[in-house]
């Protein structure tokens, strides 16, 4: 087991790459709280991992609400134990230029994809470093990478989360805590429920070298790996899990 006394917490870990993440976590031995904005879906992965024998809470959290993360910590640490391991995931992908959304879509999408690493990491960092470091994983987006169409906010928000990572990465490092962001392409979760399979499937033969669906699962070994010893000395990085997307031009 890689992560066997490790306390987790998972923003959205109610779904997607989250819930998958909530489930590597506690089968590599990780007590793990789920945190997500709606309850039943936390509970739901949490009932689960209890049910295949490992150990969960569900946390009701708006990420984007400095006092209901400061709960979600104060919660994890009173019935888990102070958070070894943070996976800021949770997010929203709303799509539209500037001149198409307001200020009001604007700030929402910066506070729940951005801001939420910067509040849940500033309640995490003390207690990680009184107990002599931890992990910190972000998921972020290849539209940090390289900006979307269409997709103004969120590819900002996405940019700020890589060098979120980074910095923390550089400011913590002395206190044995790592940093990293996970760079996503086209995953196959809710979030991208909208997209028509006939309308995916040209984008992906377009856009994508290798061909095929990238799990929520397959991303979730990626943390897996990060947040395990075998990663100790990677810090302050990049992981791109996209089929080769941001490769380069492909045509
Ligand atoms: N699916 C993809 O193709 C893809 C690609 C790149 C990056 N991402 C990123 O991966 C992360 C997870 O996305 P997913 O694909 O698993 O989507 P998802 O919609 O399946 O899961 C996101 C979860 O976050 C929760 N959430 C949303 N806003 C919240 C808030 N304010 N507070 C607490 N919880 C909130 C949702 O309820 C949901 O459970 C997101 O940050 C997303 O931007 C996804």
């Amino acid at each position: 087991m890689k992560l066997r006394g490790q306390v987790a917490l998972v923003t959205g870990g109610g779904s997607g790459i989250g819930a998958a993440s909530c489930f590597a976590f506690a089968r590599e031995g990780a007590r793990v709280a789920v945190a997500n904005r709606t309850l039943s879906k936390a509970e739901a992965v949490a009932r689960r991992i209890e049910a295949d024998g490992g150990r969960a809470i569900a946390i009701q959290a708006d990420v984007a609400q400095s006092a209901d993360v400061a709960r979600m910590i104060e919660r994890t640490a009173a019935e888990l134990g102070a958070p070894s391991l943070l996976f800021n995931n949770a997010g929203v992908s709303p799509a539209g230029r500037i001149t198409d959304i307001s200020e009001a879509e604007w700030d929402r999408c910066l506070n729940i994809d951005l801001k939420s690493v910067f509040l849940s990491a500033r309640c995490a960092l003390p207690l990680m470093i009184e107990a002599g470091g931890g992990v910190i994983l972000n998921t972020a987006g290849t539209f940090g990478l390289r900006a979307a169409s269409n997709k103004a906010a969120y590819s900002v928000a996405k940019a700020g989360v890589i060098n979120l990572s980074r910095s923390i990465a550089l400011d913590y490092a002395r206190d044995n805590i790592r940093s990293n962001a996970i760079c996503p392409g086209y995953i196959d979760t809710p979030l991208n429920g909208s997209f028509p399979p006939a309308a995916r499937d040209a984008f992906l033969y377009q856009h994508q070298p290798l061909r095929g669906l990238i799990s929520a699962d397959e991303v979730a070994e990626l943390a897996v790996y990060l947040a395990s010893d075998a990663a100790k000395m990677i810090t302050g990085q990049i992981f791109v899990l996209d089929g080769g997307q941001q490769a380069g031009l492909f045509a």
